[in-house]
C-alpha cells in the first residue's frame, strides 16, 4: 500500500483543542496558555450551551480558527437553517451527522463555512457491527453531497484515503498521546503521530489537555510526534 499524501498544514493548525468546559473563563484560560503553539479551537455542546457564540467570536477576534462541533442531526430544512446561523460567525468547520441528505442540505446553506460529516462517533467500539464499513459508506455519500471532509477515528483513516483519495479533509478525535492517561469514554483511539501517518489532516484533542497539569508540555510532545511523522 502506498503511503498517504501528508498535506502541508501549519503545525499550529494540526491539533484542534476541544474546549470542553462548562465555564467559559476556564476555556479562555486554556486558550491563553496554548495560543503560542495552537491556532485552532473547537467549541462543542458543553461550552456552546454555556455562552452561545461568545467564545466563538472571541476566538475569531484573536485570529484563531474555529470548529463549531454541534453535530447537527435534524430534518434537512432545520439543519440548513442552523448552518446559516453558524456561518455568520466566520467559523472554519461546522459538523453535521452524515445521515439521510443532511450533508447536502448543510452544504447548500454553508457559504464560507466547510461542512464536516460526522461518520461514526469515536466512543463506539471498533468491534461493534461493521464500524469501518459504516464510516466508509457515510463518508462516501457525504463527499458526494459536497461535504468538505469527514470526522472519523484513526482506525479508519487508511481505508478512507485508499478508497476516497487525498481530497477530503480528515479530522480525527480520539487522540491519546503516549503516557497521557486512559482512553476515557473513547473506544477507537490512536496517537497523534499514528493519525497523521495514516493521513489525518487535523486532530481533535480534549481531555489530554483540559485535564493536564501542563497542557503546553502535552502539546509539545504531540507536535514533536507530528513533525517526525511529516518529515519522515
Ligand atoms: O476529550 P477527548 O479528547 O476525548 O475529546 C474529543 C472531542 O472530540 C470531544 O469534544 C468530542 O465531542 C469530539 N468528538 C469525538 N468524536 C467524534 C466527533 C467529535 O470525540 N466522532
Amino acid at each position: 500500500m502506498t503511503a498517504p499524501m501528508i498535506r502541508d498544514i501549519a503545525l499550529r493548525d494540526r491539533v484542534i483543542v476541544a474546549l470542553d468546559y462548562r465555564d467559559p473563563s476556564q476555556a479562555r484560560a486554556l486558550v491563553k496558555q496554548c495560543e503560542s503553539h495552537i491556532g485552532f479551537y473547537k467549541v462543542g455542546l458543553e461550552l456552546f450551551m454555556a455562552d452561545w457564540f461568545y467564545t466563538v467570536d472571541w476566538l475569531i477576534e484573536r485570529g484563531h480558527q474555529v470548529m463549531l462541533d454541534l453535530k447537527y442531526h435534524d430534518i434537512p430544512n432545520t439543519v440548513a437553517g442552523a448552518v446559516t446561523q453558524a456561518a455568520r460567525h466566520r467559523i472554519r468547520f461546522c459538523t453535521v451527522h452524515a445521515r439521510d441528505t443532511l450533508i447536502g442540505a448543510a452544504v447548500q446553506a454553508s457559504s464560507n463555512t466547510e461542512i464536516l460529516a460526522v461518520t461514526v462517533l469515536t466512543s463506539v467500539a471498533a468491534t461493534s457491527d461493521n464500524v469501518e464499513e459504516k464510516v466508509l459508506a457515510r463518508a462516501r455519500r457525504a463527499l458526494a453531497e459536497g461535504g468538505a471532509g469527514i470526522v472519523c477515528s484513526g482506525h479508519e483513516i487508511s481505508r478512507i484515503r485508499t478508497e476516497l483519495g487525498d481530497q477530503p479533509i480528515i479530522v480525527t478525535p480520539g487522540i491519546r498521546p503516549f503516557g497521557c492517561g486512559g482512553a476515557d469514554d473513547q473506544r477507537r483511539v490512536v496517537t497523534a503521530g499514528a493519525a497523521v501517518a495514516a493521513g489525518a489532516d487535523h486532530l481533535v484533542v480534549g481531555r489530554p489537555l483540559t485535564k493536564a497539569v501542563d497542557p503546553l508540555a502535552v502539546i509539545e510532545v504531540m507536535q514533536e510526534e507530528i513533525v517526525k511523522t511529516v518529515d519522515g
